[in-house]
Parts: structure tokens; sequence; C-alpha cells
């Protein structure tokens, strides 16, 4: 079977700077993969590639057996990639009921149904008790599962999850890497941009790193972490890697 997902040969430039340069990945049905990298990577850069913000430079994206490398990101939504943003982008003023429902839209013009399934996603996602008030009063904590729930209200094959992780208490990140898990226990793939190793790793299938826009090394998490090259960007001594 065909993988879910995959970027060919993508290179993206951005007047002089190239932040992604030849990336070829691939992501299977019902992976969880995790996508790590130093700062300015170029992780995000391929979300909102892979999402549909800007076209590639060069190289093509492939989506469930098609090239949806032209297609703007309201397409690519529909076609079941749903995405968070790093930068949580909660509409604040409005409800934590009514943010959910703006990604169920996505799905159904039936208003009883929208809030029907953002309901649904609420309680999956262990917010049901926040509904109704307003974005703007959610611990950050909150504000991930918030993004999480109205990706997940798109109804995604694919989620593509940027930093949902981050900046979390242990205990908070830990209710997050369940979510993750059960997220794919029901059969949503998951791509995952995430910087602390010890959370990630456990819970990943398949670790890509990248750096400097590249891929540097993929793999078992196991044996990326052993990686000598992986070692070498974290510590930030590139000259070590002889490359
Ligand atoms: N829209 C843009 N215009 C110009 N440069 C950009 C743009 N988006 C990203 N960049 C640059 O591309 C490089 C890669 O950035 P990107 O945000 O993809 O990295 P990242 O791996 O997500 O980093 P971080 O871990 O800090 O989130 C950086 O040098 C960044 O400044
Ligand atoms: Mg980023």
């Amino acid at each position: 079977m065909t993988a879910l997902l995959e970027t060919r040969n993508i290179t993206q430039r951005f007047s002089g700077l190239v932040a992604n340069s030849d990336v070829s990945i691939s992501v299977g049905r019902g992976e969880i993969v995790g996508l790590i990298g130093p700062n300015g990577a170029g992780k995000s850069t391929l979300f909102n590639l892979i999402a549909g913000v800007f076209r590639p430079t060069e190289g093509s994206i492939w989506f469930d057996g098609e090239d949806v490398t032209a297609l703007p990101a309201a397409e690519r939504c529909q076609r079941g990639v749903g995405r968070t943003f790093q930068v949580v982008k909660s509409f604040e003023t409005m409800s934590v009921i009514d943010n959910v429902i703006v990604g169920a839209l996505v799905r159904t013009t039936v208003m009883r149904e929208a809030r029907r399934k953002a309901y649904e996603v609420l309680e999956f996602a262990g917010l049901a008790a926040r509904a109704h008030v307003l974005a703007s009063d959610l611990v950050p904590a909150e504000k991930r599962r918030l993004e999480v729930a109205r990706a997940l209200a798109t109804q995604p094959k694919l989620l593509l999850l940027d930093e949902v992780l981050t900046g979390l208490t242990p205990t908070e990140a830990q209710t997050g890497v369940e979510l993750v898990r059960r997220v794919r226990d029901t059969g949503i793939t998951v791509l995952m941009v995430e910087h602390v190793m010890e959370i990630v790793m456990p819970l990943v299938d398949r670790a890509i790193v990248l750096d400097l826009g590249k891929v540097l090394v993929q793999g078992k998490p196991a044996d990326v972490v052993r990686d000598p090259k992986v070692i070498t960007a974290y510590l930030g001594d590139r000259h070590a890697v002889g490359a």
C-alpha cells in the first residue's frame, strides 16, 4: 500500500535562505512519526508546505495517492490534512466550543451537526467541561488541546502537530502523549514536531531528523537518538560531523 503522505525532493527558498533542501519523507497509514531537529531546521516550513500554506520552490507533495502540490490549504484540509500551529491560533474572543465548531464546519454546513461533532471532539480531548469559557481563559496546556480538538473536528486522515507538547509540565505533557496515542487508535496518522526527546521518542514509531533544512537521519527512535550525527546536530558542533 502506498504511503499516506510523501514529500518528494522538496526545496523551499525564502529569498536567499534555504529552509528545506531536497526533503523526501514518507508517512505510512496509522503511523506516529516524529519530526525533530534544532531550532530553524525547517520543521514548521515543511508542515506549512504539507498543509498547503505555500507551494514549494521545488519538488512535490503526495497525499493519499495523489499529487496535491498545486492544491490550496482549504482543499488539502477537505482531503484530510489537519494541522495545529506552533503559535497557538485560537480565536481568543470566541468560546471553546465555537472554536471547535469552526473546524467541524469543514465537513458540514448543518450547524447542529457541527455542534454535535465539536462536543464529541471536546469530550475526546478532555475539554468538555471548558466548552463554554472563552478560549482566552484557557491555561496554556488547555489551549494546546483546543488546537488539537479543532484540527480533529475537521476529521483528518493525517494530523500535523507542531509542538503541542512544548512548554507543558511533565504531567500535562503525559496527558498530551496519551491524547496523541488515542488519536492514532482512532485510525488517524500523526506527524508531529517536538523538541523534548524524552517525551517524543517513546511515543513515535519512527523519527525523522531535520538539520539545516535537510533530512539528517531517519529510523527507529532508539537508533536515531544514538546516532552521532543527531547528537552532534543537537549539541551544535556541526564541524564534528565531518560532512
Ligand atoms: N515565511 C518565511 N519567510 C522567510 N523565512 C522563513 C519563513 N518561514 C521560515 N523561515 C526561515 O526558515 C528557516 C526554518 O524555519 P522553520 O520555522 O521552518 O524552523 P523550525 O525547524 O520550525 O524551527 P523551530 O524549532 O524554532 O520552530 C528559519 O531560518 C526561518 O527564519
Ligand atoms: Mg517550528
